[in-house]
């Protein structure tokens, strides 16, 4: 056997094992590694750590998460009320006092407030710590039928906000005296390939990773972290909040119980998990999306010659484990 034969047969069993592994798997290796042997949550104790997205879902079980182990908090979205909901739960199941956490109402498409907002973290706890970027909505729809409006509001809200809020913060960042900090964002595995139905979803997500690589590349030497959150389907509130083709409309239908969703609590342990390393990217799903995914950004020709077989419908209903959308 050459040396290149050798070689070959190294990388290919390489990938395979890759392959195989994450069809057993939630997240990816790095992450499954970092959960057995890197830092653990508790590391992030007494952090300031601001979560825009926080009155439900991910970033609602994100922050009671982070309050058991004592990480100081802000947390942000439209909501007030639900979000004194969710500051009465990290009060009640994790170790902080009521002066540990701000609650900082905001619209993220209100760019202009994102200064004040910052300004009133600064002024409540003296610093800031980490920044995830939560907040987004999602989208069914079939791609010919997308009003501009909605790639518009799409854009607004899940990066252009996004990027605005967290240009303040990385200015802060920058020129504070430690020096460096964390941005975190949560992506998708539909900012990772293209997924069907999900058009200006799918854009805005892939957005984001050109943004904060693009950062990550440009302060590489500012002890600035950046990572990127890529869960795959969660039980949340995120499919009937869903944009559709048409502004203003919501999907509105929910996720089933039955459908195959990762809980929310066990993404955000995750991502919790992937805050507490550091790390650049973190895949979070269900089997069998992880191959998937890696086999679509790995592997394109292989994988989008096995699509046309089996078609976007089952796309979808791998996605989501409903086999049709609104009105099909
Ligand atoms: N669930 C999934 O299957 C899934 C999969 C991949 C990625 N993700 C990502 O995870 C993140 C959280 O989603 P989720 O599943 O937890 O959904 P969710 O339960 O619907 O939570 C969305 C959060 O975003 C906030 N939000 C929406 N519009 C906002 C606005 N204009 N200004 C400020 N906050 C706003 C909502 O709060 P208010 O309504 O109170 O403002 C809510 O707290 C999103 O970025 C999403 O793309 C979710």
């Amino acid at each position: 056997m050459d040396i290149f034969s050798f070689f070959g047969i190294v990388i290919f069993c390489y990938l395979l094992t890759y392959i195989v592994l994450l069809s057993f798997l939630d997240r990816d290796l790095g992450l499954a590694w970092v959960e057995k042997f890197g830092k653990s949550i508790g590391s992030l104790k007494g952090q300031v750590i601001w979560i825009t997205g926080a009155s439900s879902g991910i970033g609602e079980a994100m922050a009671v998460t982070l309050a058991k182990h004592g990480a100081r908090l802000v947390i942000s979205a439209r909501r007030e009320w639900e979000l004194e909901r969710v500051k009465g739960r990290c009060l009640e199941e994790g170790q902080l006092n009521v002066d540990d956490i701000l609650v900082l109402p905001m619209d993220m498409t209100d760019f202009k407030a994102h200064q004040e907002c910052f300004d009133q973290v600064i002024d409540k706890f003296g610093r800031l710590d980490i920044l995830v970027n939560n907040a987004g909505r999602s989208q069914r729809a079939n791609w010919e039928e997308i009003e501009s409006a909605v790639d518009q509001d799409m854009f607004n809200l899940n990066v252009f906000s996004v990027i605005s809020l967290t240009r303040v913060v990385v200015k802060y960042f920058l020129e504070r005296e430690e020096g460096g900090g964390h941005v975190a964002v949560t992506s998708s595995i539909a900012g990772l390939i293209g997924v069907p139905f999900s058009g200006s979803y799918t854009g805005a997500k892939h957005a984001l990773h050109g943004y904060f690589d693009s950062l990550r590349a440009e302060k590489i030497r500012n002890r600035l972290t950046v990572s990127i959150l890529c869960p795959g389907p969660v039980l949340t509130n995120f499919l009937s909040e869903s944009f559709t083709s048409r502004p203003g409309e919501k999907y509105g239908v929910a996720a089933s119980s039955s459908d195959r969703r990762l809980t929310a609590d066990r993404c955000s342990y995750l991502c919790c998990v992937a805050l507490a390393n550091g790390l650049r990217e973190a895949w979070i799903a269900l089997p069998p999306i992880l191959p998937v995914a890696y086999m679509g950004r790995y592997f394109p020709n292989f994988t989008w010659i096995i699509g046309g077989y089996i078609g976007s419908k089952y796309l979808l209903k791998l996605r989501d484990s409903r086999s049709t959308i609104k009105g099909n």
